[in-house]
């Protein structure tokens, strides 16, 4: 009995999460700023299609040195092995054969800006990999080359590191109402294939293959096709969510007149219930027909659904539920089938043993603010305490994955008090404001450091403003949110008031003192560009090792403007050289680099939202003053008493 509101405040916090689980369409900047090259295939986003929308890839187990395993080939596409299974009728633990045709879930979008429809997936560059071997290689022509440079717009293709994020566009289509589908299949032509052999394998006819795709004589062998799915959306594939209210959808019964997809227009979250034991049959017949095309390895049972067992261990992960046949036990299941979903991806940590780890969360351990730092099996971790309805953060943080955003581990509920905790990757070095204020670690913090910060606090916000979908503003930019790894690398932390949306107005301000955007302060709009005000603050503070905001409420901002912005742009990088942080004075830094972040800060800093870049003209910008860095020669610059430049 005591397991129940375990069981819901689990669940509704699953539901959450699931509701934002998808990674998001990006958007292509440089698409936007420029014509996408005609050579560029894929599919073109279509006026008469909704996006986005749940969408499919065909993919083959077995090649390029991708295990045989569901969550390898999950990972690629960023979807969870649970998802996968489900859409293939798997059980979580099976392994696929070799060869085996899977379908992957995509959630598809249509960013604005950009010619094609796609679903982005990030991808870490490994030794040998460039844009083209991926994209003919593990992602066996699902995309191409040159549409992933067009959504890199930072990244120079011939040098990619090891270790480099890149967002892989998966090319795919929403369905026009016209088409007569529930979703799309991007499907790679593979020799030998014909529309006949194609709608035969998914039970189609070739007629429609000829409506979405023209003349059958038209496709080349490896090009990409798209194959409808007729049936309604399996109903144990997550949601499509238009919208971000977090409601807590009540379990519902296996609909029987079943929405289309045209529904989620509205922002309708559809096919929540996972109702496994009763759902629609003709999809069902589908897939088995599918099944036995691919000579598929004997399924399982039934879905593993994982029932979380009451002391919150990862060690009830594997419990099997008793499934009825639907009906009564239809609610519990659903509750279920979401937690397992998201197990999959976290380590549930128990009440206990955050205690233990933080010394009952003992001031001996606080970091900062509720965040406690507890030593868990020989593992360092942050852990945040906060009230189960502050979760806000957990429902963002679930669908970033980026190395400039700091990492969610896990996450433990204590279903007696309420308590909700966030348990996240430890950060050696501490927040940007302690370093630059500690005038002996700001030394040591000299220009090329501080404008590798700038630019990975640039990635990391161009990360959550341009592939999340609907986007993230973070909200509260400032240097004691960012955090600094062992190799002085900063990432972005707390979330917590951080908002899916955009253009939205809130009448309920909050932020922080000398760097709230003036647009936010006096109207309450939120946008990104109120991120990029911050950061434009957060510049500042690197240059001169300066607060935000002075004892006397004196505003860093007000100084720069007075002292750098104002006057002869040629006299810039001298007025920038004498307003810096002194311990930069005395170290060999470029002048040049120095008024080219000045410059972007004031840029940042621009009164009209509208005039501010966005993240990518920053990152594009600075990561231009960092190869001036690179270039520089060594000729120093020093700043006499009285501010002036002396030599160059
Ligand atoms: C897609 O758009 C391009 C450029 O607008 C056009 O040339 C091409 O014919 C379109 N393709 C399809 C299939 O409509
Ligand atoms: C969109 O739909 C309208 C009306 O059904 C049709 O005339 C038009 O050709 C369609 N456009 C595309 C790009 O499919
Ligand atoms: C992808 O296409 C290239 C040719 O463009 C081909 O060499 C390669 O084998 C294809 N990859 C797969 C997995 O089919
Ligand atoms: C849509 O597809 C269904 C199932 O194949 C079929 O029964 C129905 O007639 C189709 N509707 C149209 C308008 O083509
Ligand atoms: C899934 O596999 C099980 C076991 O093989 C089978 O009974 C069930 O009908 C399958 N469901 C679908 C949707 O193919
Ligand atoms: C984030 O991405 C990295 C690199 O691709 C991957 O190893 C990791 O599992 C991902 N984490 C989550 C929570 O998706
Ligand atoms: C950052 O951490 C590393 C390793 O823990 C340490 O050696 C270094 O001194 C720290 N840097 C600063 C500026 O605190």
């Amino acid at each position: 009995m005591r397991q129940r509101p375990l069981l819901w405040h689990r669940a509704a916090l699953a539901t959450l999460l699931c509701l934002c689980a998808f990674p998001a369409p990006a958007r292509s900047q440089s698409a936007a700023a420029t014509p996408a090259p005609a050579t560029v295939e894929g599919f073109n986003c279509s006026a008469n299609s909704t996006y986005p929308c749940q969408a499919y890839a065909l993919y083959r187990a077995g090649f390029a040195g991708v295990p045989l395993d569901l969550s390898a080939v999950g990972d690629l596409f960023g979807v969870s092995r649970f998802m996968l299974a489900h859409a293939n009728n798997l059980s979580t633990s099976a392994a696929p054969a070799n060869g085996q045709p899977l379908l992957v879930p995509l959630q598809c979008g249509c960013p604005s800006g950009s010619p094609n429809a796609y679903a982005p997936t990030q991808y870490q560059i490994s030794s040998g990999d460039t844009y083209w071997i991926v994209s003919v290689t593990k992602l066996q022509n699902l995309t191409q080359y040159q549409a992933v440079e067009r959504v890199n717009p930072t990244l120079v293709p011939t040098m990619l590191n090891v270790g480099d994020m890149v967002t892989f566009p998966i090319f795919c289509q929403c369905p026009a109402a016209a088409d007569n589908a529930t979703a799309l299949v991007t499907y790679v032509m593979q020799q030998g294939d014909t529309y006949a052999s194609i709608a035969a394998d998914f039970a189609v006819d070739a007629q429609s293959l000829v409506s979405l795709n023209g003349p059958e004589g038209g496709t080349k062998v490896l090009s990409e096709i798209l194959v409808p799915l007729r049936r309604q959306v399996p109903q144990w594939l997550p949601p499509i969510v238009t919208h971000n209210d977090v409601s807590i959808p009540p379990p519902s019964p296996p609909p029987s007149a079943t929405p289309g997809p045209s529904d989620d227009r509205n922002g309708v979250v559809t096919g929540l219930a996972i109702g496994l034991g009763v759902v629609g049959g003709l999809w069902l017949l589908q897939l088995l027909l599918l099944a036995c095309l691919w000579r598929r390895l004997k399924a399982e049972d039934r879905q593993g659904e994982a029932v979380v067992s009451g002391d919150g261990g990862e060690a009830g992960r594997s419990a099997k539920s008793a499934s009825g046949g639907g009906g009564g036990g239809g609610g519990e299941r659903f509750l279920v089938s979401d937690i397992s979903e998201w197990l999959d991806k976290y380590r549930v940590f128990k009440v206990e043993e955050l205690e233990r780890a933080t010394g009952g969360f003992d001031d001996a351990h606080l970091i900062q603010g509720s965040v406690f730092k507890a030593n868990i099996g020989g593992e360092v971790f942050a852990v945040k305490k906060m009230k189960w309805d502050a979760c806000e953060e957990l429902k963002i943080l679930q669908k970033v994955n980026h190395s400039n955003l700091v990492k969610l581990e896990g996450f433990c509920i204590n279903s007696a008090t309420g308590d909700c905790f966030l348990v996240y990757e430890y950060v050696e070095n501490g927040s940007l404001d302690t370093c630059l204020l500690d005038r002996a670690r700001a030394r040591r913090l000299d220009w090329r450091t501080r404008l590798h910060i700038a630019l990975d606090l640039a990635h990391g916000l161009q990360y959550i403003h341009e592939h999340t979908w609907p986007r993230v503003v973070h909200k509260d930019i400032k240097s004691s949110n960012v955090l600094l790894d062992a190799r002085m690398r900063a990432k972005i932390a707390n979330f917590g008031l951080a908002k899916t949306g955009h253009n939205a107005v809130t009448t309920h301000i909050v932020g922080t003192q000398g760097y709230i955007a003036p647009e936010y302060l006096v109207d309450g709009l939120v946008t990104t560009k109120m991120d990029v005000f911050a950061y434009g603050v957060v510049l500042l503070e690197l240059v001169s090792g300066r607060e935000a905001a002075g004892d006397g409420g004196e505003l860093l901002l007000a100084d720069a403007e007075e002292r750098v912005f104002r006057g002869r742009e040629e006299r810039l990088e001298a007025r920038a050289a004498a307003w810096m942080d002194p311990v930069l004075a005395e170290q060999s830094c470029p002048p040049g680099s120095v008024a080219t972040v000045m410059s972007v800060a004031r840029a940042c800093l621009q009164r009209d939202p509208s005039k501010r870049p966005s993240m990518v003209d920053v990152a594009y910008t600075l990561s231009r003053a960092e190869e001036y860095f690179a270039d520089y020669s060594g000729e120093s610059v020093s700043v006499s008493g009285s501010g002036e430049i002396a030599a160059r």
